[in-house]
This record gives structure tokens, C-alpha cells and sequence, in this order.
């Protein structure tokens, strides 16, 4: 399967976040995904942005900045600034932070909501219904029998709101959302969520409430409803706009004509599925291509919950990449964690486990055993390449490496086995490719593992150090050894191009220490490519290993990790 990669732009956004607290897990998970897709995207060649941010209109912020002693917009900016230096800290390639209390959203989000009022898609109307304040949302009257009036979500009190409100007419465009799920126009994923979606709509729509009412003894704080000043637009109505907002700008307007993918976690999945994608038809725009909707981070087996007190917050985290390096971090939250539909468990020793399987065992060692022999059998630097099938003038490279081991009373059980690598890494890369489309991360990660893992199967199999032994007595040993050096080394160039958007600071280190000529800065792991990765990654092409390429042994890349070391700790965060 070499069809060419799609080469339009892409867009990838996370939900912009609520400022009544800071970040934990969760929200470093989802925009690490949206991360790890975007450094993949710009990695295949496309024009790529990645957009994230702070929710900040929500009536939640208003009481948390109170009991903390603080305006809602001094409340919002701590928190908004905590976001953003939780993300930097994660290494974030962000091309934009949004804060729905900028002018440049206000503005236009309430363009919107005025076209929509002004062609009656939005219009006044009375609404009695059960509000979670928690949530900041309306409950059907069934859900909320369901759950015995209490939040499904936090299990808060429901609180009953008569109100007179505006609704956007949600039931006129449930046949088009329909279709257009049905169809796959919008895609949304996992299967089991986009069932649910379609579930759901076939039980009919209601209108959606998208004002309130401003209550006196609070704190004005919202964005005015246009043309009434007694009501402010409903949070998650001006949220969702921020996706069209924020790059409605000359430069940037051309990301909403090719790929458009919103990730989130389940429980917001409804809003960007449906009331996000009507919207955007009423006001006359594309809606977006795929809806990504992951599961939940669970902690050492529990729910997470602000009365258990167990948020693996983003300290913690940082405590873990102290300790096993960030890299690591980001390794495992893209690799084990819900991208699917059941949730995570983040526990000590998965993570000691994973770490060692992955990373310690398998890529670090791997690349420390290849440079180290290249440094010890020809001083660092190979004089030939390998085709990718170990032939070379006047001999067979494997075929020598099986004979030095018979020699050495070591014969392997299957003396028949071939190994292309040429053929072996450009599947992986395809593989990678098209993972990457239906945002599968950790397949497309798995496929750079697994040329790693193709080569310790090759190491052991060619036994390289046996046949150094060698060198001296039997006819083109040396050019047989560098032979398979070379596609060893060569192939693990190819891994870490695809790891990279997982390790974007691991890779480079290898690239720095390896002389490889990936990126426009070698000195720096965000630099851009210097090419699309079906050129970097081609055997033996322009970036590859070249004859007399000096290969460095480099400082160990991940130490291995004791299980019965105790879990790293982070203090406790100030201002809580
Ligand atoms: N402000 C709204 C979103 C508006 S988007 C136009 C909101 N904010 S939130 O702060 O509550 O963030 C919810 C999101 O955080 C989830 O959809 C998910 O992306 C992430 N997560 C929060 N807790 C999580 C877990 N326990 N596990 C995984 N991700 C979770 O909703």
C-alpha cells in the first residue's frame, strides 16, 4: 500500500479548557495526542496547526476566583498561564494558545451568534429544565431521572432553572448531522462512540438553550448576547466557535479546507459531533472531518475525583520525566493510554514496565549495541552501505555471519531465514502513514518499534559479535560485518523518524550523536524536517547513513528502571 500521503492541510484542535483549576493528566493526555499527530503531520509534509486553549466564560470560574480571592479574570489568567506552562513543559508544539477572553474571540464568536440570530436559526423562547452546574449543561429530563437528579459526571446536585432564554433550533438539522455521520462525511471515532452518536439522534433533538440570564449578585462574566444586554452567551456556545475563530485570519482560513479533526475526551464528545457540526452548517461553513473521542484516564485503578484527592496532576508528571526523562512520559501516555473506548489505568508499575519493555530494553538498547559495535569493530565509522538484502560483490553478508556461528558450534535453528530491511522499514512507514489518518497513534508508533524490534531479532539471529571474531581468518568477514552494522544502523535511522513525534528530544539526540541530517537545527528536536519522511525514511537515499558517517556511542539514552524503586513524587502545588 503505497498510496501517496494526502498533502492537504490539517487542523487539529483540543478542547480549550476550563480555568477554574489546574491541569492534570487528562488534559495533558488529550493535547499530547493532538501533539503527537500534528509533529507527525508536519513530518509527512503537510501544513499542519495545532490549535489548544482556555474556556474561560464558564460560571464555575466565577466561583472558584471567589474563593480564591480573585476577580475572574485574575483567576482566569493564573490558571490560563498554568495551562500554558504545563504544556511547554510537556514540549507542546502548539501553534496557537486561544483564551476565549480575548478580544480576537469575542469578537468573532459573537459575529456568529448574531448571523444566527439574525437568520432565525437562534431565536427567544421559555426553558424550564435541569441544570448541572457542574458541567455547565442542560440534562434531558430523562437522563436526569436516570441518575437520581445528580450530576452523571461529578454526582453534584441537579439544580431545576426556569429561564427565558435563546435556543438554537437543533431539531431542523438532525437529518443533514444524520447523513452526514452515517455517511462518514463527518467521521467519528472510535466506532463504539460514533454508534452511540447516531443512537442517540435517533431519539430526537431538543432545542439548545445558548444564553442565561445575568444574575445580579455575580459577577458580570461572559461574552453580552448580541442585541441583549440582560443576557451573556451560554459558555459552551461561544467555546466551540473558537475552532473557526482563531484561524479566521488571511493567513490562516485555508486549515478549514482540508483536514479538520477535533479530539476530546467522551464526555464532550456530543457537543463537537452534533451541536458543534449544525452550527457550522447554519452559519454556512464545512464541518469538520473527524471527531476523535477517547476514553479516561483512571488512577492506580480509581476514578479520578477531586474528594479522592488522586488527579495525577501535571507535577506529578514532571516529577515522572525527572526521574525517567520526558520523552518517557510522552511515551507512555501516547502508547497506554485511552485512545480507544475503555480507559487507562496509570499506575507506578505499568508505567516501570513499559518504560523497560520499550524504551531501556528495546530502543535504547538497540541503539547503544549497534554504535557500540560500530565504534568497537570499525571505529565508528562503516565504509559501505547494504542494499537491504546483505548482498555485496563477492559474497553474502548473512550467509558469512551463519557460517562464523556454525564455526563457533552456535548454528541457528532456521538457516533459511531472509531479512529485507528495505522492503521491512518502507511497510512500517507506510503503515505509520496511514495509522496517522484515522488518528490510530499508537499503531503508528508501534510500527517504529517494531523495526527496532526487527533488528534485535537480526542482531541475535546474525550474531554480528561472533562474526567479529572473524575478521582476520575468514574471507570478507570485515565487509560482511559492516554489512550488517550498516542495515542495523540504517534501520534504526528509519525508527526513530517514526518515534520521533512520540520523542521528538530522544530522536535528535540519536540524530546529533549519529550525524544524521533530519533536521533544519540538529541542535534542536522542534527544528523542522528538512524533508517529508517518505524522502528521510528511503533506504540508502539522500538522508541516509552514508560510508564514513561517523556514528558516536552516545550517552545511554534510558537507564533501566528498578520496579521496586517507589513511585517519583511531586511537592504539593502552591495555590491550589
Ligand atoms: N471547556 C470544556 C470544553 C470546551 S471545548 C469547546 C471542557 N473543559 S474541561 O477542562 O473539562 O476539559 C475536558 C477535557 O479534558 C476532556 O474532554 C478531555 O479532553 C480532558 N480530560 C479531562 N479528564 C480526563 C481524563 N480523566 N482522562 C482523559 N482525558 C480527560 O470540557
Amino acid at each position: 500500500m503505497t498510496t501517496e500521503p494526502n498533502q492537504s492541510p490539517y487542523y487539529i484542535t483540543t478542547p480549550i479548557y476550563y480555568v477554574n483549576d489546574r491541569p492534570h493528566i487528562g488534559h495533558c493526555y488529550t493535547t499530547l495526542l493532538a501533539d503527537v499527530a500534528s509533529r507527525a503531520q508536519r513530518l509527512i509534509g503537510r501544513d499542519t496547526f495545532f490549535l489548544t486553549g482556555t474556556d474561560e466564560h464558564a460560571e464555575k470560574v466565577v466561583n472558584s476566583a471567589h474563593e480564591h480571592d480573585m476577580t475572574p479574570m485574575e483567576w482566569a489568567t493564573h490558571n490560563a498561564t498554568r495551562f500554558k506552562d504545563a504544556f511547554a513543559q510537556m514540549n507542546f508544539s502548539n501553534d496557537d494558545f486561544v483564551r476565549t477572553t480575548e478580544d480576537r474571540h469575542i469578537t468573532r464568536a459573537s459575529a456568529a451568534i448574531k448571523k444566527l440570530m439574525d437568520q432565525g436559526d437562534i431565536e427567544l423562547g421559555d426553558y424550564e429544565g435541569w441544570y448541572d452546574p457542574s458541567q455547565e449543561e442542560y440534562l434531558t429530563d430523562t437522563v436526569a431521572k436516570e441518575h437520581d437528579f445528580k450530576s452523571p459526571v461529578t454526582g453534584k446536585p441537579l439544580e431545576k432553572r426556569v429561564e427565558q432564554n435563546y435556543f438554537f433550533n437543533l431539531p431542523k438539522y438532525e437529518p443533514w448531522l444524520r447523513d452526514q455521520i452515517e455517511s462518514g462525511a463527518i467521521k467519528v471515532l472510535p466506532e463504539q462512540r460514533k454508534n452511540e452518536v447516531l443512537g442517540r439522534l435517533k431519539q430526537g433533538l431538543n432545542r439548545v438553550p445558548v444564553s442565561r440570564r445575568i444574575k445580579e449578585d455575580t459577577p458580570d462574566w461572559g461574552i453580552t448576547m448580541p442585541g441583549d444586554p440582560d443576557h451573556r452567551v451560554y459558555v459552551w456556545i461561544e467555546a466551540l466557535c473558537n475552532y473557526h475563530t482563531t484561524i479566521d485570519t488571511d493567513d490562516r482560513r485555508k486549515y478549514w479546507t482540508g483536514d479538520v479533526v477535533h479530539l476530546m475526551a467522551k464526555d464532550i464528545l456530543w457537543f463537537h459531533a452534533v451541536i458543534w457540526p449544525a452550527m457550522l452548517h447554519a452559519l454556512g461553513e464545512r464541518p469538520p472531518t473527524l471527531v476523535y473521542a477517547h476514553a479516561y484516564w483512571i488512577a492506580e485503578g480509581q476514578k479520578m475525583s477531586k474528594s479522592l484527592g488522586n488527579f495525577i496532576e501535571i507535577d506529578t508528571l514532571g516529577a515522572y520525566a525527572d526521574t525517567f526523562s520526558l520523552d518517557a512520559v510522552r511515551w507512555y501516555l501516547a502508547t497506554q493510554g485511552p485512545l480507544g473506548a475503555t480507559d487507562s489505568d496509570f499506575a507506578h508499575a505499568r508505567f516501570v514496565d513499559v518504560y523497560n519493555a520499550d524504551l531501556a530494553n528495546s530502543l535504547g538498547n538497540s541503539v547503544s549495541r549497534v554504535g557500540n559495535m560500530i565504534d568497537k569493530y570499525f571505529n565508528g565509522a562503516l565504509d559501505r552501505t547494504c542494499n537491504g538484502e546483505f548482498g555485496f560483490e563477492g559474497g553474502k553478508a548473512l550467509q558469512l555471519a551463519l557460517k562464523a556461528r556454525e564455526d563457533a558450534n552456535k548454528p541457528v535453528d532456521d538457516p533459511t531465514r531472509t531479512f529485507n530491511f528495505n522492503e521491512f522499514t518502507t511497510n512500517a512507514v507506510n503503515r505509520a502513514i496511514n495509522a496517522y489518518d484515522d488518528l490510530d497513534l499508537e499503531s503508528a508508533l508501534r510500527a517504529g518499534l517494531d523495526i527496532v524490534k526487527h533488528v534485535d531479532d537480526f542482531i541475535s539471529y546474525s550474531a554480528p559479535f561472533t562474526l567479529a571474531k572473524r575478521v582476520d581468518d575468514l574471507e570478507h568477514a570485515d565487509k560482511a560485518l559492516a554489512t550488517i552494522l550498516y542495515s542495523c544502523a540504517e534501520a534504526l535511522r528509519i525508527a526513530t523518524l517514526l518515534l520521533a513525534p512520540a520523542m521528538p528530544s530522544k530522536s535528535a539526540q540519536i540524530w546529533r550523536d549519529w550525524n544524521c541530517t533530519h533536521l533544519t537545527d540538529p541542535a534542536d528536536p522542534n527544528a523542522a524536517f528538512v524533508a517529508p519522511l517518505r524522502e528521510l525514511a528511503k533506504w540508502t537515499g539522500d538522508h541516509s547513513i552514508k560510508p564514513n558517517q561517523h556514528i558516536n556511542k552516545g550517552d545511554t539514552l534510558f537507564m533501566r528502571a528498578n520496579p521496586s524503586d517507589p513511585a517519583p513524587e511531586a511537592a504539593a502545588p502552591a495555590n491550589a
